[in-house]
């Protein structure tokens, strides 16, 4: 039964246009790697292969959600979705969670879950994630200088304290061989025991410290399929430590996670615990604008020349929260016009709008918002809200409705249309 289950998968592979161009020529390592968690990552309706869980998904109109229900490996059985508050509300699926889990993700430019189906070219981390795309030359890793070599592996091995995207870049043009501290730069403090921190992880053992470039990820790990025998005794003589040869049994031990995902193996091989500062992950000066984003403060944010929509956001968000809205109004304005889609400064704004009289304004704002955006339920229950108010029931119900699809559980909203007029 399970022979049969993995060969569909080999065959569903073999199908996708990316990683098929290989197949020919390299069918050993097309063999071999179908089996991989990574290959089955991800398939049309689950994130996650199943050897730790699955998480569901599912199109809401063509919205992509997470379901509240996923599948836990280790009890064998289904439960609330990590991080969900309730099992009565879907999450949007944003980039971010498929370009980890999925390859060619075809996110609709300017929203955060809009997807055709399927959302993505390949399921599963294709080749072409690891070696570039199919059309160019094959990049090996291996190949490549050490930054840019563990960056491959980093894309999405590395979630880090805090993500910012360089001004004006897309994470995702990232290609191997490139620069990944070009395209975003990674915030790292002390690692936590989360599933996706191997990364930071191996930078605090005293072992990689001690071995500097020639210990990477692939020192241990063969990125087609399971471990390298014996990777402790390329460096290390068999009686290093006269305690027996499973060196990772004790000097790798499996935790809990903390986070959304589950097991994990402990990678600060001999690391001494002491707390880290808060600091870019890659050796240098961390970027002023970058920096200011990744733990924004108001003076930190009024240093940096606004010329963008994300730090005129930050900015205008912290004023809102210290009661300067008309500075804070100015400057979601200023973000709209770098960036018409910017959905918290045209929300934000609408906010300002209304309480200061400009009651239409504010309505096509959170009308705009929440048609793009249904998934942020803060935008809809106001729409409500202001068409109510406007003596336009049918149209306030029509917005509740839509939002309790998204969050049949969201409690102001039931409340709200249970008060409406029939
Ligand atoms: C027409 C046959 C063919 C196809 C199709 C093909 N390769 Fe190769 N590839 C080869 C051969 C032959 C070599 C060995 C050349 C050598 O040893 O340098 C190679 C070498 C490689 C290398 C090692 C390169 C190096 O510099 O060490 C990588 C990585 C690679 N291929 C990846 C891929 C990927 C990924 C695909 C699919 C996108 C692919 N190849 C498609 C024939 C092919
Ligand atoms: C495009 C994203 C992506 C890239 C690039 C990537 N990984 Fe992964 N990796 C994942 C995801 C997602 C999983 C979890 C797969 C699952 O079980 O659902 C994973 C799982 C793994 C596992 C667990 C075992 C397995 O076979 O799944 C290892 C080991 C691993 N990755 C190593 C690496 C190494 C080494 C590199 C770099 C050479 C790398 N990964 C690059 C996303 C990625
Ligand atoms: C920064 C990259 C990254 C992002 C973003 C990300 N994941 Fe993951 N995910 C991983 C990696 C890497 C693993 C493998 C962890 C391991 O094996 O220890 C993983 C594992 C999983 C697993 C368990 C897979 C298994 O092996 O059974 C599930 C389920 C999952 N992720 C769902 C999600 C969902 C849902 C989101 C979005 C909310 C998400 N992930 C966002 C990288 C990511
Ligand atoms: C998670 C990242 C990752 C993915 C996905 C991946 N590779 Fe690789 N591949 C590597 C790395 C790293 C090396 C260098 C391995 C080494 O030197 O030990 C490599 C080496 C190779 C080589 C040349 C050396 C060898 O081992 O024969 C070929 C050919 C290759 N990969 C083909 C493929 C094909 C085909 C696929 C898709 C089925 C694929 N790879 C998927 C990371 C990856
Ligand atoms: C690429 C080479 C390399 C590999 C592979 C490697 N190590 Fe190391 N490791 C070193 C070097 C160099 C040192 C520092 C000198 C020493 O202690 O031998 C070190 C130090 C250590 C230390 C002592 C840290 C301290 O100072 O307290 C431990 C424990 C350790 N390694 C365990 C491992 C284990 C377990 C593995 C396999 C899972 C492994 N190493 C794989 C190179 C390596
Ligand atoms: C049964 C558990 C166990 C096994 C198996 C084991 N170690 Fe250790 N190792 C320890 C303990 C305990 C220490 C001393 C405390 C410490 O430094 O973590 C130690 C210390 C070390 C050190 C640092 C002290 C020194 O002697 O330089 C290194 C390096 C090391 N081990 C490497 C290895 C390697 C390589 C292997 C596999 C060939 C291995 N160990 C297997 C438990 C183990
Ligand atoms: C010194 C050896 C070594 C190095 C270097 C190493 N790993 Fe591992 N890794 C292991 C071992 C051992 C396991 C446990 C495998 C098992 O139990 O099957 C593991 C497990 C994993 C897993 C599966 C989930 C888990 O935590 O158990 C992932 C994902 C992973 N490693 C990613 C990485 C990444 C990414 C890098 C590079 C930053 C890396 N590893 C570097 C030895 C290593």
């Amino acid at each position: 039964m399970r022979r049969l289950f993995l060969y569909l998968f080999a065959a569903r592979v073999f199908a996708d246009p990316g990683s098929a161009a290989c197949g020919p020529c390299h069918a050993d390592i097309v063999k071999r790697y179908a089996l991989t968690g990574m290959a089955r990552a991800s398939t049309a309706d689950s994130l996650g292969s199943g050897s730790i869980g699955k998480s569901y998904i599912a199109f809401i109109d063509n919205f992509l959600v997470q379901t509240p229900r996923s599948f836990f490996a280790k009890t064998n059985s289904f439960a609330l979705s990590p991080g969900f508050p309730s099992a009565q509300t879907y999450r949007p699926v944003e980039e971010p969670c498929l370009q980890c889990h999925a390859t060619g993700v075809r996110l609709v430019k300017g929203t955060q879950n809009q997807y055709p189906n399927p959302p993505f070219a390949e399921p599963g981390i294709g080749c072409e994630r690891c070696h570039g795309p199919a059309e160019a030359h094959a990049v090996n890793p291996a190949k490549l200088r050490a930054e840019r070599r563990d960056n491959v592996c980093e894309q999405c091995h590395l979630t880090g304290a805090a993500k910012v995207t360089r001004a004006g870049k897309n994470p995702y043009d990232y290609r191997p061989g490139d620069r990944l501290s070009d395209f975003v730069s990674i915030f790292v403090e002390s690692s936590k025991n989360n599933a996706t921190d191997h990364v930071e992880q191996l930078s605090e053992s005293a072992c990689k410290q001690a071995a500097g470039d020639k210990l990477w990820c692939v020192t241990c790990h063969d990125p087609h399929g399971g471990l390298k025998p014996n990777a402790c005794q390329t460096c290390h003589t068999p009686d290093k430590c006269g305690r027996g040869p499973q060196c990772a049994t004790c000097h790798m031990p499996k935790a809990e996670s903390a986070d959304a995902h589950v097991a994990f193996t402990n990678h600060r091989i001999g690391a001494k615990p002491q707390p880290k500062p808060f600091r870019l992950y890659w050796p240098g000066p961390a970027p002023a604008r970058e920096l200011a984003l990744a733990r924004p403060t108001i003076a930190g944010l009024e240093k940096i020349e606004p010329k963008d929509a994300a730090v005129l956001t930050q900015l205008g968000q912290l004023y809102d929260r210290v009661k300067r809205g008309p500075e804070a109004a100015a400057l979601y304005r200023r973000a709209l016009k770098l960036n018409p889609s910017e959905p918290t400064a045209a929300a934000n704004l609408a906010i300002y709008e209304f309480q200061n009289g400009q009651v239409a304004a504010a309505l096509a704002r959170w009308q705009g918002v929440f048609a793009r955006y249904p998934g942020l339920s803060g935008p809809g229950l106001n729409l409500a809200l202001a068409q109510s108010q406007r003596g336009d029931p049918s149209a306030a119900r029509a917005t509740l409705l839509r939002l309790l699809r998204f969050h049949p559980g969201n409690a102001q909203a039931r409340e709200l249309l249970s008060r409406l007029p029939p």
